[in-house]
C-alpha cells in the first residue's frame, strides 16, 4: 500500500513485545510507549522540509540546513495517543500540539468526539497524529476527518500496533495521509480489539480500569 510504512526495526519489535506483556506495569508501558513513538519519529520525519541558514562557526560562516516552515504539529488522539507526543517532542522540542478527544463506544465501537484544539495555522503545519492502536480505523478516521476539515494537508498518522482491517478501511478513507505502523497484528476479535494486541492502550497508560 502506498503511504503506508510497517516498521521492521528489531529495537521496535523488542520495546512492542514488552508493552504486550501484561505484567508490564503502568510505568514502564508510559516509558516503552514514549520511546516506541521517538524511534518511530525519527523515520516518519525524515521528509520534513529544510533551509539552508546562515550560521557562524568558530572557523567561519557557511550556509547549513535547519528546519523550515511552521512548527510540526502533534496531535493526540485523546487518551492512549497521549502517551506518545513526548516521543516526538524529544525529536523536535519546538513543535506545537493539538487534541482531540474521541472514545469508542463499547457496543457500536464508533468513535464519539468529545474535545478538540488544533494549533493555528494548521493549514501550513507537517500534522503528525499519534494513536498507539488502530483497532477498526474509526478512530484515526474521524480525526483526520476533522483536521482535513480545519484546513490540514499535510498529515502523518502514527500508531504502535495495527489490525489489517482498520489500516485498509483508514487508507482507503485518507490516501493521501502517510500511515506509520510499528507492527500490523493478526486481526480484531468481537469486541473489536486487536489479537493478540497489547489490551486497552488508554488504561496501561493511565492506569485506568
Ligand atoms: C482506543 C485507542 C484508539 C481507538 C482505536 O481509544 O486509543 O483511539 O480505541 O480504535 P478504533 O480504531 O476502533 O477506533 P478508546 O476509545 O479506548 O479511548 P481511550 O484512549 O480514552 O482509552
Ligand atoms: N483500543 C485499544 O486500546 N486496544 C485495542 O485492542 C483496540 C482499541
Amino acid at each position: 500500500m502506498e503511504n503506508v510504512t510497517i516498521f521492521d526495526h528489531p529495537l521496535i519489535q523488542h520495546k512492542i513485545s514488552m508493552l504486550r506483556d501484561k505484567r508490564t506495569g503502568t510505568n514502564e508501558f508510559r516509558a516503552l510507549t514514549e520511546e516506541i513513538a521517538m524511534l518511530m519519529g525519527y523515520e516518519a520525519l525524515r521528509d520534513l522540509p529544510l533551509e539552508d541558514v546562515e550560521v557562524e562557526t568558530p572557523i567561519e560562516t557557511c550556509m547549513t540546513p535547519m528546519l523550515a516552515g511552521k512548527k510540526l504539529a502533534v496531535v493526540p488522539i485523546l487518551r492512549a495517543g497521549l502517551g506518545m507526543v513526548n516521543g516526538i517532542l524529544a525529536l523536535v522540542p519546538s513543535a506545537k500540539v493539538g487534541h482531540i478527544g474521541l472514545y469508542r463506544d463499547e457496543t457500536t465501537h464508533e468513535p464519539h468526539e468529545y474535545f478538540c484544539k488544533l494549533p493555528r495555522p494548521i493549514d501550513q503545519r507537517v500534522i503528525v497524529v499519534t494513536d498507539p492502536m488502530l483497532a477498526t480505523g474509526g478512530s484515526a478516521i474521524s480525526a483526520v476527518d476533522f483536521i482535513k476539515q480545519h484546513g490540514g494537508k499535510t498529515i502523518k498518522f502514527m500508531s504502535i500496533i495495527a489490525a489489517p482491517e482498520g489500516l485498509e478501511r483508514f487508507h482507503a478513507a485518507h490516501p493521501d495521509v502517510q500511515i506509520y505502523v510499528g507492527h500490523l497484528d493478526r486481526e480484531l476479535n468481537a469486541d473489536a480489539y486487536i489479537c493478540p494486541g497489547l489490551g486497552d492502550a488508554g488504561d496501561r497508560i493511565f492506569g485506568t480500569k
